[in-house]
Order: structure tokens, then C-alpha cells, then sequence
């Protein structure tokens, strides 16, 4: 995919906000501070275009980016960070359960873990309740460049294994700061924006 532009479009807290041109909607969905924003911002080589941050908790709407005239990325809060009111996790829960449940323009959802550790309860309970709801997914295990290559593959292993990854379901490896994985995760997205 050639990146001509990407924009900003919205931060989106009620469905009614949502873009209605009907462009394929990739989500990205994971941890508070495991890189999803990061990640986005490689993709689409801006350094920070979506907002990214070392306090967790950053992103906390449906971050809306559409890329040329061809897709949008959406950012969601992450999960699993403490210091979030019960009430207002259970605001975003309910957000992201209905988008996840009733959005027609959504073609992939990305998950994004740390390759450094084993996925957690909660990257466990998320990829199980897509595939309950039969989406499809690409788990991707990002910071990379935070360990040797050569113990890539032993920690892919390891992902693989606690999450039961299902037949269809790729699983990449990325880099959001060297950029290990880019073009690798740009031909999944291609491939599922057709679907
Ligand atoms: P929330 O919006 O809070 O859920 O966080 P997020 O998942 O969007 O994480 P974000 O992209 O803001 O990144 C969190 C921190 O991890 C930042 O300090 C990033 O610089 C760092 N980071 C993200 N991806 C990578 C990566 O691939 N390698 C390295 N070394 N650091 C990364
Ligand atoms: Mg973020």
C-alpha cells in the first residue's frame, strides 16, 4: 500500500460520530501502552499523527484515521489499565463491544501484544470473544527490536500457544520502531479489505 495521505478524522465517543462513507475499517485493539498508536504511526510513516505517549491510557475515544481514499485505522483505548475509573472502563467496554458487534465496515481486527511477554488474561479474554463473534484477526506482537532475533521465534511460540490461535488467523511480528513487520502487516490488511 502507497501512503499518499493520512488524516485525523475524528475522536469518537457515540456511533452517530462514526465516518459514513463506508470505507473498510481496520480496528487495532490491545493493551494500554503496548504501541498501538505507534503502530499506526509506522504504518502510515508519520511520527504522530495518532497521539502516542509512555503514560498509559492515552487514547481514549474511537481514533478515527483514514489513509488516501482507501481505509481507515481505529484506535482503541486500551485495556487492562488500573488506574481507569471502574466507571469509565465500563463506558469505553460498552463503546468497543458495539462496535465490534454492529460495525459492517469492519474487515480486520488487529491485536496487538508484546512480544517480550506472554499474552495477558485480558489478550486472552479479548482474541476469545472475536473469534466468538467469528472476526477475523491478525495478532500482532510488536517491540520487537526490544529483544535478540534470535529469540523471535521461541516468544511467536509462546503467543501462539496461550492464545490457541485459530486456522486463518495470522500472527506477525512488528517493530514500531525499526519497522520489522511493515510490509508483512500492509498485505494482510490488502487482503482483507476486499473481503
Ligand atoms: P494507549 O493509547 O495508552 O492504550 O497506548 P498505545 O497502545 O497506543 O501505546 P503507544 O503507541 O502510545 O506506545 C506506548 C509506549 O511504547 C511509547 O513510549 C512508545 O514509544 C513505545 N513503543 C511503542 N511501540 C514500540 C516499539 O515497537 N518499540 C519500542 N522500543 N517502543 C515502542
Ligand atoms: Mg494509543
Amino acid at each position: 500500500m502507497k501512503v499518499n495521505y493520512a488524516n485525523f478524522i475524528i475522536s469518537a465517543v457515540r456511533p452517530e460520530q462514526f465516518p459514513e462513507d463506508g470505507l473498510p475499517e481496520i480496528g487495532l485493539a490491545g493493551r494500554s501502552n503496548v504501541g498501538k498508536s505507534s503502530l499506526i504511526n509506522r504504518m502510515i510513516n508519520r511520527k504522530n499523527l495518532a497521539r502516542t505517549s509512555s503514560t498509559p491510557g492515552k487514547t481514549q475515544h474511537l481514533n478515527y484515521y483514514r489513509i488516501n481514499e482507501d481505509l481507515y485505522f481505529v484506535d482503541f483505548p486500551g485495556y487492562g489499565y488500573a488506574k481507569v475509573s471502574k466507571t469509565q472502563r465500563q463506558v469505553w467496554g460498552k463503546m468497543i463491544e458495539q462496535y465490534l458487534m454492529n460495525r459492517e465496515q469492519l474487515r480486520l481486527l488487529l491485536l496487538i501484544i508484546d512480544l517480550r511477554h506472554p499474552p495477558s488474561k485480558d489478550d486472552e479474554l479479548m482474541y476469545d470473544w472475536l473469534k466468538h463473534y467469528d472476526l477475523p484477526v491478525c495478532v500482532v506482537a510488536t517491540k520487537a527490536d526490544k529483544i535478540p532475533r534470535s529469540r523471535w521465534q521461541k516468544h511467536l511460540k509462546i503467543i501462539k500457544d496461550a492464545l490457541v490461535l485459530r486456522a486463518g488467523d495470522e500472527l506477525i511480528m512488528f517493530s514500531s520502531e525499526v519497522g520489522t513487520g511493515k510490509e508483512e502487516l500492509w498485505n494482510v490488511i490488502t487482503k482483507h479489505m476486499k473481503d
